[in-house]
């Protein structure tokens, strides 16, 4: 008879290795932290993948409102460890995305047909705390913060409910993180958000992991011209093989790219996206769109107190300036469909994994990440 030994954790602090940012700027230091047990409407996930993505390395470097110490990442897939009082929508052994944007189901934005910014976000500014207001992470007798409500560099991670999707029991653990992310971010941003049309003339500034899973949605919207903007001509083929028309390297422009990507289309573009998070970019996405319908989409995440400057009389003209977070998926609603999707090869989020390491070879991956050479990386724990 098979005899299998499960060691039940539920209830006690579990003692686990996870990445700490200790102050602004440090490298991630891997250490043994403890784990609380889950209170009330919270879950304990045990993490098995998660991505690097552009936000993390801005939180680390401390351009985004954070604090320190913290327990980065966000991107994370996992199985449900235990649960707290109250915690009905997963249980034990379930299959799990973390998520960013919590749904409350209850605040004004979950309660609107449109909004998807819950007023339980830990991003603008991030508290790094529970909603209680407590952390679950101790280290060496310190407390450590959490980040935009997952915090999934760690093998162990608490989270509330509301910020947990339950995902169809065949997903396959080591890839699917992205979907918490990166997927749901760009192709949602082009898919759900701009609506892009079929025929359209789309440009894309930045190529990374998010402008790429961008490009995936306006490809698969039957957009007819995808112009392709990054300062890495290393990231130029694979964006061609994933529906680039044309690419754009703005520092070997004679002119400013908006004017280029104006020039190229005549108009302007139908549909404008932002996955870098600098104001310039914004402002070069902006002035591409055509200046009656053009729609500009903001996707990356800008440095906290940066401002954005555009010019006042032309803003009458009817383009639209629309940030977007998440793809404007109402998050437990909607993200758990993404996997379902790519388990039906209703999309395919295979060519935006380019790496996938071993969680304690996370210096290597951010090597990568820093020198350009990744879509996205996947530790696996
Ligand atoms: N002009 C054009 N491209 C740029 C510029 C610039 N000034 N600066 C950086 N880039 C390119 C990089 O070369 C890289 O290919 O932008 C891309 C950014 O991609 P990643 O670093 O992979 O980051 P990603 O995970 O895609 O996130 C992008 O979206 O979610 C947000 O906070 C995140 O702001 C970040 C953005
Ligand atoms: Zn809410």
């Amino acid at each position: 008879m098979e005899r299998k030994f499960i060691m039940d954790t539920s209830g006690k602090t579990i003692t686990c290795r996870a990445a700490i940012a200790w102050k602004t700027g440090s490298t991630l230091a891997i250490e043994e932290v403890q784990v609380d047990p889950p209170k009330a409407r919270e879950v304990r996930i045990k993490m098995i993948s998660t991505g690097i993505c552009g936000t993390d390395d801005h939180a680390v470097k401390g351009l985004l409102s954070v604090n320190f110490p913290f327990i980065p990442g966000h991107e994370g897939a996992g199985i449900v460890e235990s649960i707290g009082e109250g915690v009905s929508s997963v249980k034990p052994g379930d299959k799990v995305l973390t998520l960013t944007i919590p749904q409350c189901r209850e605040c004004s934005s979950c309660l609107h047909p449109k909004g998807n910014f819950c007023e339980k976000q830990d991003v603008l500014p991030s508290s790094g705390l529970m909603l209680d207001k407590t952390s679950r992470f101790t280290c060496k007798g310190k407390k450590i913060y959490h980040s935009f409500r997952a915090s999934t560099f760690t093998e162990y991670t608490v989270v509330p409910e509301i910020a947990v999707a339950k995902i169809d029991a065949a997903a396959p653990m080591d890839k699917v993180s992205i979907i918490s992310c990166e997927v749901s971010t760009g192709y949602g941003a082009a898919v759900n958000s701009a609506k892009v049309t079929r025929g359209s003339t789309c440009v894309v500034f930045g190529l990374g992991g998010v402008g790429s899973a961008i490009v995936m949605g306006c490809k698969a919207s039957g957009a007819s011209r995808i112009i392709g903007v990054d300062i890495n001509e290393e990231k130029f083929p694979r964006a061609r093989a994933l529906g680039v028309t044309d690419c754009l390297n703005p520092r070997n422009l004679k002119k400013p790219v908006q004017q280029v990507v104006m020039e190229m289309t005549r108009v302007g573009v139908d549909f404008a996206f932002e996955a870098i998070g600098l104001s310039d970019t914004m402002i070069a996405a902006w002035d591409s769109c055509h200046w009656s319908y053009g729609v500009c989409l903001i996707v990356g995440v800008a440095s906290s107190n940066s401002q954005l400057s555009l010019n006042a009389p032309d803003i009458i003209s009817g383009r639209t300036l629309k940030g977007v977070c998440l793809g404007d998926y109402k998050t437990r609603d909607c993200i758990p469909q993404l996997v379902t999707d790519y388990l039906q090869n209703k999309i395919n989020i295979d060519p935006l994994i380019t790496h996938q390491l071993p969680f304690d070879q996370l210096h290597k991956a951010f090597e990568l990440y820093h020198a350009g050479k990744t879509i996205r990386c996947i530790l696996l724990f």
